[in-house]
């Protein structure tokens, strides 16, 4: 007979919903989360036990090749939750509403949620922002749309911000992402991330939550962590802040195999007689 005492192996459910995240982060099982932007890869990832899928608007960059996440427009981030959506058994699906997509109306952030869910079969959606989103937040979440909120360094922010340093260093800015952690758990989020802010702080955030966070470049007393999966694998090359770890060299391998198969077209050596009809 199973021994009805011990809590349930959270992270081995054969599919994360945002109940599970919230049942990890009582556990004390550290979220896995990771980007995605295609097929292919979600298959990869999924296989390999990543429980949240991010289809990040971080495709401006890694997918895209734009210099911030700002170009990323509502029918991209849906094409991409598409794909990501259709290779995936078990993780979360979470998608990032663009920039443009809810700020300021929260009746056109409701729509853009609903878009996301109903076009991608998404599982929840990202936005970015503290009080100011609170509102769209709200409807979301009434409309049956999970919400997972951001804060720190939110790159839909960067003009604003001027650079992308760690934020909420100083004092004034540390006490208002506490203030909007607290306010985002009330308006209904299922989870928080926060990106590049001290470890001490996002530390006390996420003891003061009853919801999970996710850090990137937060350091290592988040609920879980995220990483840009083309940082992680090393497929981005140019870009390398110290929060970055490289699971892999994936740039050099694919590299060689390239320049290997370019070789072997120059020779003739492919295709050889076994690969010929
Ligand atoms: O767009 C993205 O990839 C993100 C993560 C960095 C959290 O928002």
């Amino acid at each position: 007979m199973a021994d009805q005492s011990s809590p349930p192996d959270v992270a081995d459910v054969p599919r994360v919903t945002t109940k599970t995240v919230q049942e990890m982060k009582e556990a004390g099982v550290p979220i896995a989360m990771l980007t995605a932007y295609d097929y292919t890869s979600a298959r990869i990832f999924d296989s390999a036990g990543v429980d949240v899928l991010l289809v990040g608007d971080s495709a401006a960059n890694v997918m895209a090749g734009h210099e911030t996440t700002l170009p990323m427009t509502l029918d991209q981030m849906i094409y991409h939750a598409q794909c990501v959506v259709r290779g995936i058994d078990r993780a979360l699906v979470v998608v990032d509403l663009p920039f443009g997509a809810y700020q300021g109306d929260s009746k056109e952030g409701l729509q853009s949620a609903i878009r996301v869910m109903k076009e991608a079969g998404a599982h929840a959606v990202k936005l970015e922002g503290g009080a100011a989103v609170t509102d769209s937040v709200e409807q979301m979440v009434t409309a049956g749309i999970p919400v997972m909120g951001h804060l720190g360094l939110t790159p839909q922010s960067i003009y604003n911000f001027g650079t992308y340093q760690v934020r909420a260093e100083a004092e004034e800015e540390a006490r208002q992402l506490r203030k909007d952690a607290q306010r985002l758990e009330e308006a209904g989020c299922f989870a928080l991330v926060l990106e590049k802010i001290p470890a001490a702080l996002a530390r006390e955030v996420t003891a003061s939550l009853s919801i999970p966070t996710i850090g990137i470049g937060a350091g290592d007393q988040t609920d879980g962590q995220v990483l840009v999966s083309h940082d992680a694998l090393g497929l981005s090359t140019d870009f390398n802040p110290r929060f970055v770890r490289r699971y892999a060299h994936l740039s050099d391998t694919i590299a060689d195999a390239v320049g290997a198969y370019v070789a072997d077209v120059r020779t003739r050596s492919f295709p050889a007689e076994d690969e010929s009809y």
